[in-house]
């Protein structure tokens, strides 16, 4: 379990109920919460809800008795200190240092060295206004962390920004902004310290683009999130990573080398050219390979090489040959430089039973070589509510992981232990 001591901050927005949410990951990630809550946020939700996600009485006032050094206190404890949800109220008074109740005086309290994240919330009207806006624009030179805001519709009906960032999105930047404790640095690791300096890493992830005419494409539904969510985890860790992603997956960010594919060929040659020249120490292959490329195209009762074909007419009669490509995946170990390398393998199924899922993990393991796979079935993603779960398979054991952090947390524990 990581142990961070995280002072959570609320104020009086609609998008309180939001924030349990954002409890309830933190305090299950294993960190020490202290809820501090503005009187207007304990009109949106109460001390009972907050207490029974955190274990601790909400804290409100400055002067209660027994606590009046609480703002100086907490502000010593703490880790790390998030606003969520933020008022347009709230932002605009720590902008100017006013200091009139317990959470601004928290504020006007804060010691830079720690992480403070603010994530505001509130009617587009009120975060357009240039008070706001200036207030924002201040809190961000001198060095607080301003999360942005989501667009889309807002409790008061209008559609605009202002909404507040999903609680997933809030939650990871918690855990990245954290400084490193001793979950994230081994008990073995003499002080805090990044655990995986200088380690290579090579992460694929994205999904491969079959050409069939210059205009259409044969691709899957992999959008590279999970790689590019290990790739900045494992960076975070001190690796040093170089993230292969497909052309159409969003850049990570930018501490971390990256190179793109687009067709099973092209992402075949990079690896092989990344991982005979350079030795990594973990592959994590994450990419989604098409298991077919386009052999040839027939028109008309006439075959065509892909790549030769034009846009091809609604009025013609079509048929597409496919070819089974090699499995990338299974002449990693044998073609990398370091003869050591540690393999990390991905099995998506659809819909299999726990049986189909274990067979299909084994069948990977044995001709891949992998040390480890990770699993998950279509049953296990939802991108709308934005659930993904994995199963990480060794070879005599299986740890089931409820989102890509813990995943990724996992694998750094893995890797340091067998790195060390
Ligand atoms: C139903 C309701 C919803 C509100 N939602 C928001 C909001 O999302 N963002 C905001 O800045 N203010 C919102 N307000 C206004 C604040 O509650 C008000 O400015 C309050 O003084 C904020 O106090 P605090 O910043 O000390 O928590 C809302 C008010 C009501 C009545």
């Amino acid at each position: 379990m990581s142990n961070s001591k995280i002072l959570f901050l609320l104020t009086g927005s609609i998008a309180c109920y939001k924030a349990c949410q954002i409890l309830s990951r933190v305090v299950q990630a294993g960190h020490e919460v202290q809820v501090v809550a503005s009187p207007a946020a304990l009109q949106f939700v109460g001390n009972a809800t907050f207490e029974g996600l955190t274990g601790k009485s909400v804290i409100s006032d400055l002067y209660a008795p027994g606590n009046v050094m609480e703002h100086i206190h907490l502000m010593r404890w703490a880790d790390l200190i998030v606003v969520a949800p933020a008022t347009a109220n709230y932002i605009n008074k720590i902008a100017r240092g006013v200091g009139d109740d317990l959470l601004t005086t928290l504020f006007l309290a804060h010691d830079f060295k720690k992480p403070f994240l603010v994530a505001p919330a509130m009617n587009s009207s009120m975060l357009e206004h240039p008070i706001t806006q200036e207030s924002l624009q201040k809190l961000k030179d001198i060095g607080i962390s301003v999360l942005d805001s989501a667009s889309g519709i807002l409790a008061c009906g209008e559609v605009g920004a202002g909404k507040l960032l999903d609680p997933d999105s809030i939650f990871t930047q918690i855990q990245k902004s954290l400084p490193f404790t001793e979950e994230r640095s081994p008990k073995s690791s003499p002080a805090p310290q990044k655990i995986a300096d200088g380690f290579l890493v090579l992460i694929t992830a994205g999904g491969t683009v079959e050409p069939i005419d210059d205009v259409r494409t044969l691709t899957n539904t992999s959008l590279g999130t999970t790689g590019i969510k290990l790739a900045e985890f494992l960076t975070d860790f001190g690796a040093n990573v170089h993230l292969l992603r497909a052309a159409s997956t969003p850049s990570a960010d930018a501490r971390i080398k990256q190179s793109t594919f687009s067709t099973f060929e092209s992402l075949q040659s990079s690896v092989r050219d990344l991982i005979r020249v350079h030795k990594f120490d973990l592959i994590i292959h994450a990419a989604a390979v098409s298991d077919f490329s386009v052999e040839s195209i027939e028109i008309n009762g006439k075959k065509y090489s892909p790549s030769t074909v034009a846009k091809i007419e609604s009025s013609d009669k079509l048929a597409i040959y496919f070819k089974n490509n090699p499995k990338i995946v299974d002449e990693i170990k044998e073609l990398s430089a370091n003869k050591n390398a540690k393999l990390i393998a991905f099995k998506l199924t659809s819909n299999a039973t726990p049986d189909e899922r274990d067979a299909a993990v084994q069948k990977l393991l044995s001709h891949s070589h992998a040390d480890y796979i990770v699993h998950n079935d279509k049953t296990d993603i939802d991108k709308i509510k934005q659930i993904h779960r994995f199963t990480l398979y060794g070879k005599n054991q299986k740890t089931p992981l409820d989102n890509i952090e813990s995943l990724a947390s996992k694998i750094a524990q893995i890797y340091l232990k067998e790195s060390l």
